[in-house]
C-alpha cells in the first residue's frame, strides 16, 4: 500500500503542553520540526490540570522559593522521584510561568497586581498560578497559539503507532490519517514522545480516548527502559454521579479554596488519615484546619488537602466500610464555607459541569464525588537533564516520562513539568538533529508496519475490539486499582494474556475512511501491553508507597524506597529488574528533611532480575 512520507529533523508526537513547548523550542533553534497529534490540535490531557501551574512564584507566600517546592515534591512522591528532575522543576518552573504570561496566558491577580497562586494538595505554600479552574486550558491555547505562529508544521487527526529504527538508534515514526486510513510516515533525526498517558485502561478515568498508552508502548517496543510503571495516580475527586459522567474530574482547587470533604454521616474523616510522614505540616483538630481556611496564617495545613495518594486512599476505606453516598463516593462541600458569587468566579467550570451534567448546585448543596484514574507517574526512563530516552534519538517530557514525580505527583506540578521538561526536550532535541547525519527509514520496516495496519481488515477475525477494550477496563479497575494484592495482580495478568490473544483475532469490517473500530482494534495491542507492564511492576514492588498500595505488604520499605522498577522488551516479552535510585546529594537531602518514609539510599548494587518471563 503508498505511504505518504516526510522528512524531519524533529518530529514531536503528541500535542499537550509537553509536545507543544518541546516543538516550539526545536524548531526556535533552527530544527526543521512538525507535531504530529491524534485528535484535533488543542485537545489534550493537560486541559484537565484545571486548578493551577505549581511554581515557587512567592506571590502569596515570599516565604516560598524552589528549595521549599523542591522539598515537597520529593516527600508528596515519597522519595521515589528522580532528585534531578525534581530540581530543575522546581528551579525553572517560575520563569516557564513567566514566560507563558510573555507570550499571552492571562492568569488571575493579586490585588497588587501579582499572578495569584492558591492552595494545593502537599505543596507548603499557596503555590498555584491559574485561570479559575481553566488553567490547562488557557495554557494550551498560548501554547497552540505561539506553536501555529511560530509556522511549526502540524499534522492533526494523525495516529502515529511505531517508531522506526535505523540499527540501535530512532528513525521516525510511522501510523495512518484518522480520517481517510492512509498510513503516513516520517523519517526524522530525533523524536520526542509527549503522547501522555494510559487513562484509557481503566474503567473511571479521567482520560479520554486519545489516552491508550502509545508512546509508553511505542518506546518499549523500540527498546527503551521503562520505569516505576507500578506507580499510578488515582485523582481522590471525580464525579460519580450520574453513572454517564462517572470519573469526570472536580479540581483540586475545590478544596484549595475552601471545599472539605465529609462522609455519609457528616464527619470531616480525613482527620483520621494523617501519616506520621505528614503530621507536622498538617492540623489535626477542626478548630485548627478552620483557622487556616480562614486567615491561612496557621502554617499547618488542613488533611483536606493531603497528597493525592493520602485522599484517594481515605475515601476508598470510607467507601468500603459503609461510609459513602448512596452513589459510592463521598461529599465536597464548598457551599457551607464560601459564598455563592465566590464559587461561581473561582470555579466557573465546576459551577456548570454539575449544574449540566448532574443538576447539582454546588453553590448550595454537596458534590459526591470519588476517585479517578488522573496520571501515570511510571513511564519512559529519562536522562534528567536533557529528557534523553535509553534508545538514541528518542526523547520524552511530560506524563509519558518517568522520574520526575517519583511515587506520587502533587496537583499542579503536571503543568510546571510539561513546559520544563518540555523545552529541555526540545532542545536537546535540536542538537541531536544537527550533529547527527540523516538516519535510513529502512522500506522493509516500513512495509512490516504497513501489513501489521492491515492485519484487522484480512484475519477475517470475529472478536470485537470494543467487547475487549471493555474487559480490559474493568480487570485493570478491580484487580490492578487503588489497593492491589498478588493473587488479585496474578489474575489480572492472566486475563490480559487471554485479552491479548483475543485481541490478535480483533475483526474489522468496512473500509478504512474513518473506522473507529479499525481505531481501536490498533489501540488494543498498546493498551494490553502497557497493562500488562504496570501489572507486572505492581506485582514485583513488595512495599507500600504513593500511588501503589499493596494490602499484602501495606508499609513503605527501605529496601523498596531506593529501587525503581525497570521494564524492557526483550524478544518479545517483558523483563523486570530493579535498580538503584540515583543517591540524592548531601545538601539536596538536607532540605528534605529526617522523617522519610522508609527511605535508604541506593547503594550502587548490582540490577537483579526480578520478573518477567526470562
Ligand atoms: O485537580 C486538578 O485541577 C488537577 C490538576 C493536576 O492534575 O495537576
Amino acid at each position: 500500500m503508498d505511504v505518504e512520507r516526510h522528512e524531519y529533523d524533529v518530529v514531536v508526537i503528541g500535542a499537550g503542553g509537553a509536545g507543544l513547548r518541546a516543538a516550539i523550542e526545536a524548531h526556535a533553534l533552527g530544527a526543521k520540526t512538525a507535531i504530529v497529534c491524534k485528535s484535533l490540535l488543542g485537545k489534550a490531557h493537560t486541559v484537565m490540570a484545571e486548578g493551577g501551574i505549581a511554581a515557587a512564584l512567592g506571590n502569596v507566600w515570599p516565604e516560598d522559593n524552589w528549595k521549599v517546592h523542591f522539598r515537597d515534591t520529593m516527600r508528596g512522591g515519597k522519595l521515589l522521584n528522580n532528585w534531578r528532575m525534581a530540581q530543575l522543576h522546581a528551579q525553572e518552573a517560575p520563569d516557564r510561568v513567566l514566560e507563558l504570561e510573555e507570550w499571552g496566558a492571562l492568569f488571575d491577580r493579586t490585588n497588587d497586581g501579582l499572578i495569584l497562586q492558591r492552595d494545593f494538595g502537599g505543596h507548603r505554600y499557596a503555590r498555584l498560578a491559574h485561570v479559575g479552574d481553566r488553567t490547562g486550558l488557557e495554557m494550551i491555547r498560548t501554547l497552540q497559539d505561539h506553536a501555529v505562529a511560530s509556522g511549526i508544521d502540524v499534522f492533526m487527526e494523525c495516529t502515529l503507532r511505531h517508531l522506526i529504527t535505523d540499527g540501535q538508534r530512532v528513525a521516525g515514526a510511522i501510523g495512518y490519517w484518522r480520517q481517510s486510513g492512509g498510513l503516513i510516515a516520517f523519517g526524522a533525526k530525533a523524536v520526542v514522545l509527549a503522547t501522555g498517558g494510559v487513562g484509557k485502561a481503566w474503567k473511571v478515568t479521567s482520560n479520554s480516548w486519545e489516552y491508550t498508552g502509545d508512546g509508553i508502548a511505542m518506546a518499549l517496543e523500540a527498546g527503551a527502559d521503562l520505569i516505576d510503571m507500578e506507580m499510578t495516580q488515582f485523582h481522590p475527586t471525580a464525579m460519580v454521579w450520574p453513572l454517564s459522567v462517572r470519573g469526570i474530574l472536580v479540581t483540586e482547587g475545590v478544596r484549595g479554596d475552601g471545599g472539605t470533604l465529609k462522609n455519609s454521616k457528616g464527619d470531616r474523616f480525613m482527620f483520621k488519615y494523617i501519616p506520621d510522614f505528614f503530621r507536622a505540616d498538617t492540623a489535626d483538630t477542626e478548630r485548627e484546619a478552620d483557622a487556616w481556611y480562614e486567615d491561612k496564617k496557621n502554617n499547618r495545613r488542613t488533611p483536606d488537602l493531603l497528597p493525592r495518594d493520602e485522599v484517594a486512599r481515605a475515601i476508598n476505606t470510607e467507601v468500603k466500610a459503609g461510609r459513602g453516598t448512596e452513589h459510592g463516593g463521598v461529599f465536597l462541600d464548598i457551599a457551607s464555607r464560601r459564598p455563592a458569587d465566590y464559587i461561581r468566579r473561582r470555579l466557573p467550570s465546576m459551577y456548570h459541569q454539575f449544574k449540566e451534567l448532574a443538576d447539582v448546585d454546588i453553590t448550595k448543596e454537596a458534590m459526591e464525588v470519588g476517585p479517578t484514574l488522573h496520571y501515570i507517574m511510571g513511564g519512559i526512563r529519562v536522562d534528567a537533564d536533557t529528557a534523553a530516552a535509553t534508545v538514541p534519538g528518542l526523547y520524552a517530557a511530560g506524563e509519558v516520562a518517568a522520574g520526575m514525580h517519583g511515587a506520587n505527583r502533587l496537583g499542579g506540578n503536571s503543568l510546571s513539568d510539561l513546559l520544563v521538561f518540555g523545552k529541555r526536550a526540545g532542545q536537546a532535541a535540536a542538537e541531536y538533529s544537527k550533529r547527527t547525519p540523516a538516519p535510513r527509514a529502512d522500506d522493509a520496516q516500513v512495509g512490516a508496519y504497513a501489513q501489521r495496519f492491515a492485519a484487522p481488515f484480512e484475519r477475517g477475525g470475529t472478536e470485537n475490539p470494543y467487547a475487549i477494550h471493555a474487559e480490559l477496563q474493568d480487570t485493570m479497575q478491580e484487580l490492578v486499582g487503588i489497593i492491589r494484592r498478588r493473587d488479585e495482580l496474578e489474575e489480572a495478568l492472566a486475563r490480559l494474556e487471554r485479552l491479548r490473544a483475543r485481541a490478535a483475532r480483533a475483526g474489522v469490517k468496512g473500509s478504512r475512511v474513518y473506522n473507529p473500530g479499525w481505531h481501536l482494534a490498533l489501540d488494543l495491542e498498546n493498551l494490553i501491553a502497557v497493562s500488562e507492564a504496570v501489572a507486572r511492576s505492581a506485582l514485583v514492588r513488595e512495599e507500600s508507597r504513593g500511588g501503589h498500595t499493596r494490602e499484602d505488604f501495606p508499609k513503605p520499605d527501605p529496601e523498596w524506597g531506593s529501587k525503581n522498577v525497570v521494564t524492557r522488551r526483550r524478544d518479545g516479552r517483558l523483563v523486570l529488574t530493579t535498580e538503584p535510585l540515583p543517591p540524592v546529594p548531601g545538601e539536596l537531602r538536607a532540605l528534605i528533611g529526617d522523617d522519610k518514609p522508609g527511605e535508604k539510599v541506593a547503594t550502587g548494587s548490582e540490577p537483579a532480575i526480578v520478573g518477567g518471563k526470562e
